[in-house]
């Protein structure tokens, strides 16, 4: 408090003035019923959380099989910090990279089936860091249009053409490769979600694969929302479509279903000596610490030796959609974890994800820019460790919510 108070007796114009303007922002923000508060949780993320004093059934992590307080993961990051120390204090190419690093890589390459990978600090950093400097003038890349935004700000970064197509169509995806084929670029590269993160459908890989492969184009595949989700294992799209040594870069992260924090991309040795000596994040951002190496090592474990997180997932998410589906709610395509319920405008979005977390459910709403104009929603994710019981809970909370705000009730009698 008397810091704030030292700070405004003290501001100059210049900073005052750079307030005001960002203010104008935010009104405008205000006025479309998307300026929201942080929410603050005051426990371990898991199926239920405590804001504000109270217990509520968490629908909102991507803490897709609750391994963040695993005990084998929680033990390996709290002996790594003992063995290790707190941080690495420098950036992996000059004295931060630990055999700790080189053995979750190792792990993470095995895991995915390919020669080699390469962590970086987090996912975004990793499609940044990847589109960014393989990519250049003469380049092209051929990105979904719902591409998720480290996707979007990693082609922002190159010099390179872009060519967007329609959202998980293949016949438009073909259209883009073959205008960037007749354009003879040097390199073309074909991007997508494996699962789109806001409508939980999943990417028609093979055929994908098919037409980049018949125009010359190599296919980075964005793996956050599917590793731990889908393939054996929790392998990822790739392996979910049988689609090993076909696509070139293998994104990950380790920030959802691994329960830490990072991103890597799984690929040839070529590719991983190429983003050490190129990637900036990589180059100009210090290494992870080692509770956190231990962690991600300890989770791909966790990931080999015991499925049954897995089905569980997915038995809660057959349970919960199906759920949402018989009260009528317009949930979209998805066909993952991930659940979007549909609102239209953001305000209402806002409005039933207040509503539900009155009632003990914490579902976050979301709006633009993160989606579109008019496609606002409330994102749920169910994890591996809800109960059926909780999952039932909340569905009578959208129930109650959603007959209030008109989102179901008409559907349902029709
Ligand atoms: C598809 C996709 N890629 C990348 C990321 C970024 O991952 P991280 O949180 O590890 O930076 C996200 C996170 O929301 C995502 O949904």
């Amino acid at each position: 408090m008397v810091g704030r108070m030292v700070m405004s007796a003290n501001t100059s114009k210049a900073v005052q003035a750079l307030d005001a303007s960002l203010n104008e922002d935010l009104d405008a923000l205000r006025r479309d019923g998307l300026f929201r508060p942080l929410r603050v949780l005051e426990s371990a993320q898991g199926p239920e959380v405590d804001i504000a004093g109270k217990a509520v059934i968490s629908l909102s992590s991507n803490n897709y099989l609750g391994l963040n307080t695993h005990p084998r993961l929680v033990e390996a990051a709290s002996r790594a910090a003992f063995e290790w120390g707190a941080g690495t204090g420098a950036v992996r190419t000059i004295a931060g990279t630990q055999t700790l690093h080189e053995e979750l890589e190792r792990r993470l390459a095995v895991f995915k089936r390919t020669e080699a990978s390469l962590t970086f600090q987090s996912g975004y950093a990793v499609n940044v860091g990847v589109i960014g400097s393989m990519l250049d003038q003469g380049d092209c890349v051929v990105s979904d249009k719902l591409n998720h935004a480290s996707i979007i700000d990693g082609i922002r970064l190159t010099k390179a053409d872009r060519i967007l197509y329609e959202h998980t169509d293949p016949d438009d995806a073909e259209r883009a490769l073959s205008e960037a084929r007749a354009k003879g670029y040097r390199r073309i590269l074909l991007v997508t979600d494996g699962v789109f993160s806001m409508d939980g459908d999943i990417a028609p890989l093979p055929a994908l694969v098919e037409r980049a492969e018949h125009y010359g184009a190599a296919v980075m595949v964005d793996d956050a929302h599917a590793t731990g989700v889908l393939g054996t294992n929790g392998r990822g799209t790739t392996d979910h479509f049988g689609l090993h040594g076909r696509v070139a870069l293998n994104i990950g992260t380790l920030s959802k279903a691994v329960g830490v924090v990072g991103g890597y991309v799984a690929s040839s040795q070529v590719v991983r000596d190429y983003l050490i000596h190129k990637a900036r994040p990589f180059l100009f951002s210090s290494s992870h610490p080692p509770a956190v190496v231990a962690a991600c090592i300890a989770a791909v474990d966790v990931l080999e030796q015991e499925p049954q997180l897995m089905e569980q997932l997915w038995s809660n998410t057959r349970h919960f959609k199906s759920g949402l589906r018989e009260l009528g709610f317009d949930i979209g395509e998805s066909e993952t974890p991930i659940t979007p319920v549909m609102c239209g405008e953001a305000p209402v979005a806002m409005q039933l994800s207040d509503l539900l977390l009155e009632r003990g459910v914490f579902a976050q709403g979301i709006g633009f820019p993160t989606v579109a104009r008019g496609r606002a929603r409330v994102r749920t994710i169910v994890c591996a460790t809800h109960t059926h019981e909780q999952l039932d809970r909340a569905l009578l909370a959208f129930e109650e919510v959603g007959t209030r705000l008109g989102l179901i009730g008409d559907r349902r009698q029709a």
